[in-house]
């Protein structure tokens, strides 16, 4: 039997293919195995010879001093890779978000609801160095929030996105069924299954109750008289959404609730921002820094609970999330069942 430390000073790593079968190890240098291997899950990753699956390895025996730092980052990603569920995954930010996850070597399995998509997302999947599967399940049948947990324990992920929104398109039932009792659902049945980790909202930036502490109350009157009501039936509730997702959240120690508040979404590319309390609703939010902040908060190791207000602005978005981060910023402050 080879030792795990010869394994990794001989730079060789290797994985079953779906047939069981080994790759020749002298084709393989560890960095170039990095495709091939993440095409197979955590469990199914073997080390050469030991028959033994890496996390394993990891935990008894890997020590950073055995490993060089190129196979010690290498053996690291395949570990911590995190699974993402993305709810609404047809989404125009979901596919932008998709390959920006995929790129780290995330799994992502994207919801939609229309079969006919299917192929067309699927090649947000190739040549990524991630997996991408695809679920084919409709949002307007969640009737329970045991269906919700059903939902999400077919995929068993790290962190679920919401990113799903009825868009004011069909019945006006539609809005209450999905920006509203289907979020609510998926939230509870997050939080009610432990290895969910993390919940981002894409919610906007008026979804309160009351007005932000850092705006004129002349702004405040405005977007109540104008925007909410245009939109009241929408805004009643993502409002709701987002109330559950504070309350669901305090439950659990180690559950990260992120609400991510856009205003006018654009079909801008990524851009510098404004994140956080910001002292205008007014502007726009492009979809791609929507989702590149998302990437951002979901691989921030420190990120705890937080509400971040988001326009296109003057920050670059990592200086942003890390500020936030740093400071602990939460745009909840001023609302009613806030502390
Ligand atoms: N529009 C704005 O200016 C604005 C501003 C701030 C925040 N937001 C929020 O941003 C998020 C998404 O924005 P976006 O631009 O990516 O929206 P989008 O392109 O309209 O994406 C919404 C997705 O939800 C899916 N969906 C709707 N009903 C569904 C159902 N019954 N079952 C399963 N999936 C369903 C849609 O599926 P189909 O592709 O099949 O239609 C669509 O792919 C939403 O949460 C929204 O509330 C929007």
């Amino acid at each position: 039997m080879i030792r795990v430390e010869e394994v990794l000073h001989s730079k060789y790593l290797l994985a079953r293919d779906a047939a069981g079968c080994w790759p020749k190890p002298e084709q393989y240098d560890v960095i170039a195995m990095i495709p091939s291997v993440l095409h197979f899950r955590r469990s199914e990753l073997w080390l050469l010879k030991l028959d033994m699956p890496i996390r394993s390895v990891f935990s008894h025996k890997f020590n950073r001093s055995h490993a060089n730092r190129r196979t010690f980052r290498f053996v690291q990603s395949i570990m911590a890779a995190p699974h993402v569920l993305l709810i609404g995954g047809n989404g125009k930010i979901a596919r932008l978000l998709t390959p920006m996850l995929l790129k780290k070597s995330w799994t992502v399995t994207s919801m939609i609801r229309n079969a006919d998509q299917v192929s067309e997302l699927q090649k947000l999947g190739e040549k990524q160095s991630g997996k991408l599967n695809v679920l084919v399940r409709s949002l307007e049948d969640v009737a329970t929030d045991e269906v919700a947990k059903e939902r999400i324990d077919a995929v068993k992920p790290d962190y679920v996105v919401w990113s799903a929104g009825a868009g004011g398109k069909g019945a006006p039932e539609r809005t209450w069924a999905v920006d509203r009792d289907a979020a609510c659902r998926f939230i509870r049945a997050s939080v009610a299954l432990p290895y969910v980790k993390k919940f981002v909202m894409i919610s906007f930036i008026t979804s309160r109750l009351e007005k932000a502490p850092w705006w004129t109350d002349e702004m405040w009157e405005k977007e109540k008289n104008t925007t909410l009501k245009k939109l009241e039936r929408y805004y009643r509730a993502k409002v709701a959404a987002d109330q559950v997702l504070y309350e669901e959240s305090k439950k659990r120690s180690d559950f990260i609730a992120i609400c991510m508040r856009p205003s006018l979404l654009t079909e801008e590319p990524v851009g510098k921002v404004a994140l956080g309390r910001i002292p205008t609703t007014n502007g726009t939010s492009s979809r791609a820094s929507v989702a590149y902040l998302t990437s951002l908060l979901l691989e921030n190791p420190n990120v705890k609970t937080t509400w971040l207000d988001m326009l296109d602005g003057d920050e670059e978005p990592e200086a942003a999330v890390k500020r936030c981060v740093d400071e602990g910023v939460n745009c909840l402050e001023g609302e009613p069942y806030y502390p």
